[in-house]
Formats: C-alpha cells, sequence, structure tokens
C-alpha cells in the first residue's frame, strides 16, 4: 500500500467535507492501493468548532506544506492562497482547488502549470456537477461556437427566493447562511463569481489565454420585486447569465441578468440547479445542469480530483 500525504488549506464549508468525503472513501483509494494521510489543515481559527474526522491536524502553521505530496485548496482568496501554492507547485507537485477567482485572475502565473497537468480544478465551475472534465477532452474535437450558462447558486437563490416573494436581503442572508455565498459577497451578487468561472471555461472552448478582464461584468443588485412580478407575468424568469460567443475574430464575454422564457433550458434545469448549455458544431448542442453550490457537492469533484491524480490522469488542460 503506497501512502499518500494530503494537506488541505480551509476547513470552512467546502474543506470540511472534503475531508469527511476522503474518510468516507478510504476503501476506494485502498482498492486503488493508496492510503491518504492528511498531513495538516490550515485554518486562521483553531479553537472554531469543526465537522471533521476525529485526529485531523487542524493549524495555523502551513508548515506541513512542505511534507505533502498532494495539497487541496479549499481557501478562497487570490494572492494568499497564490503565495503558498506557488513555491509547492514549483517543485512539480499537484494541486486541487475549488478557487475560480484565483485561476480567473492569477492565470497568467498559473497557466503553465496547468499546461503541465499539474493543476486539478474540476470544482471550481458548478462544483460537482462536471463540465470542466468534458470541455478539457472530448469536446475538444468539436468547434465550439457559443455557450450561456446559470453559474451562480447564491444568484440563482436569491432570484427564485424572491420569485416567492422575499425581500433581496433576507434571501441573500439566507444563501449565506446555507454556505453558497463567497466572502464578501458582492463577489456573487456582483457577477465577479460568474465572470471568474465564465473566464475558467472560456481557456478550454475558446482561447487558453483567456483574461479575465475580458468578461463584460453586471450583477442582480438592482434587480427588483417589481422586475421579477414583470418577467413572471410575460412567462418569463430573470437569470444571471454568463454568454461566450464568437464576435468578429474574437470572443464576446458577458455576465448579466438576462429575462428567459419558462421553457429555456437555463430555466427548465429545476429549482436551484446551475445549467450550461453549449453550443459546438460538430457536437451540437449539449445542456449540463446540477448543484452548482455547497459543500459536500464541491467536495465530491474534489476528491475526484485527487481520484483523477491517484490513477495517473493529468490535471485540467487549457487550449494550448
Ligand atoms: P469558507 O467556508 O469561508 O472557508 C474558508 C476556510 O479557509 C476556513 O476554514 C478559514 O479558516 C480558512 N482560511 C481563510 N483564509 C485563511 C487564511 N488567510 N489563513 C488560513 N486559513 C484561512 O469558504 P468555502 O465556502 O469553504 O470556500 C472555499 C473555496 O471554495 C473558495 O475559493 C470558494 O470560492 C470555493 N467554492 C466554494 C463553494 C461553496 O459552495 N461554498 C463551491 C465551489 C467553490 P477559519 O475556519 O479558521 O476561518
Ligand atoms: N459562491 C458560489 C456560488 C459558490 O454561489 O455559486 C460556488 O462556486
Amino acid at each position: 500500500m503506497r501512502t499518500v500525504t494530503v494537506g488541505v488549506l480551509g476547513s470552512g464549508t467546502v474543506g470540511q467535507d472534503v475531508l469527511n468525503l476522503i474518510a468516507r472513501r478510504e476503501s476506494v483509494f485502498s482498492d486503488l492501493g493508496v492510503k491518504i494521510e492528511v498531513s495538516g489543515v490550515l485554518v486562521r481559527d483553531v479553537n472554531k468548532v469543526r465537522d471533521v474526522p476525529p485526529g485531523t491536524r487542524v493549524t495555523t502553521d502551513p508548515g506541513f506544506l512542505q511534507e505533502c505530496g498532494v495539497v487541496i485548496e479549499a481557501m478562497g482568496g487570490v494572492d494568499r492562497p497564490l503565495a503558498m501554492l506557488l513555491p509547492y507547485l514549483r517543485s512539480g507537485r499537484p494541486v486541487i482547488t475549488a478557487n475560480k477567482a484565483l485561476l480567473a485572475e492569477r492565470w497568467d502565473v498559473l497557466r503553465d502549470y496547468a499546461l503541465a497537468g499539474s493543476l486539478y480544478y474540476e470544482a471550481s465551475v458548478m462544483a460537482g456537477t462536471p463540465v470542466i472534465g468534458p470541455m478539457s477532452t472530448v469536446l475538444r474535437a468539436s468547434t465550439f461556437t457559443r455557450l450561456q450558462a446559470v453559474l451562480n447558486g447564491t444568484c440563482l437563490y436569491i432570484l427564485s427566493q424572491m420569485e416567492a416573494g422575499r425581500e433581496y436581503a433576507a434571501a441573500l442572508a439566507e444563501a449565506q447562511a446555507l454556505g453558497y455565498a463567497e466572502t464578501p459577497p458582492t463577489l456573487d451578487v456582483g457577477g465577479f463569481d460568474t465572470a471568474h468561472k465564465l473566464a475558467v471555461l472560456a481557456r478550454f472552448c475558446a482561447d487558453g489565454n483567456f483574461p479575465y478582464s475580458a468578461v463584460a461584468v453586471q450583477g442582480i443588485e438592482h434587480i427588483t420585486q417589481q422586475d421579477i412580478q414583470d418577467a413572471r407575468a410575460a412567462g418569463e424568469c430573470i437569470k444571471l447569465v454568463a454568454e461566450l460567443q464568437r464576435q468578429g475574430d474574437g470572443w464576446k464575454a458577458t455576465v448579466a441578468p438576462q429575462r428567459l422564457p419558462d421553457t429555456h433550458p437555463l430555466c427548465t434545469a429545476g429549482t436551484g440547479r446551475n445549467a450550461l448549455v453549449y453550443e459546438g458544431e460538430e457536437c451540437g448542442t449539449l445542456v449540463f445542469a446540477g448543484g452548482g453550490a455547497g459543500g459536500m457537492i464541491t467536495a465530491s469533484a474534489m476528491v475526484g480530483d485527487l481520484l483523477d491524480w491517484v490513477i495517473g490522469f493529468p490535471g485540467h488542460v487549457p487550449l494550448h
């Protein structure tokens, strides 16, 4: 049996469930001849009560990273995780992350590691609903033409609660309590989290260097009850929509609220479900739909990435 030492950065909504799912999948790793040993979990406050497997070493000292074979980052932020991960990546070891802000905003630094197959980030877009896997593999054989997607669980929740008559502020507070929202939630309601995710996706289907700054962003803060009720009266729903399509020789990437007919696949995906409509010349129109936020669904993608690494699959390689 080979022992793999794993370091985890963060033990919040996502990190705790990653730890629990690794423990729950012990026999799956064991069938692959691997024993996973979590050597440390980095947090800010060791005194917080956490739902993690007994004996987990929770610490504020990142020293344990040096001894790890794999690092799982579920901490959030941009420059702080980058500073911790870079020396580690430089030594050729793999990183699994759910951090779309980091991927979107520091791609200039991370791209070479992604090209080398050292970065695994299925969880960064639509959590455990797989879209990065197909886009980084089989879908490359098709000529991409357009995508339209609902990628933010917090906005989805707020807008659906407002459809049911709730106030914006109360719905946002609930989305925070459910563990869906970023810190700060402006990242969600301002459209920036969706833009981060769209930039990550664009690097698989449009341009491997697609810059986050090329996404035009508008959020949902200005949407009123009246807007929602007007849309409902017309048989439409309001969603925060990410879109990527050809424009001349380049690409147009936007995030903005849109009124869509109730029959649109982004509306029929089901309550609380993220959705992505992918159009390619040869593959036709594909629809991916499922949960896109929450601890365990995100952990399922991260532990899936860990299994991929154990099996020997490379990370998610963008367009060259
Ligand atoms: P969270 O609940 O706020 O947890 C963050 C964890 O990181 C906490 O344990 C916190 O420590 C630790 N942490 C933060 N800053 C730190 C620092 N400077 N030094 C040491 N530890 C630090 O966040 P989350 O919801 O789990 O999200 C984590 C990441 O996953 C983010 O990148 C997010 O975008 C991404 N993500 C989240 C979801 C979701 O549904 N929540 C889904 C997909 C992707 P303390 O506990 O001591 O405060
Ligand atoms: N804050 C994000 C959302 C978490 O609401 O979709 C999942 O990426």
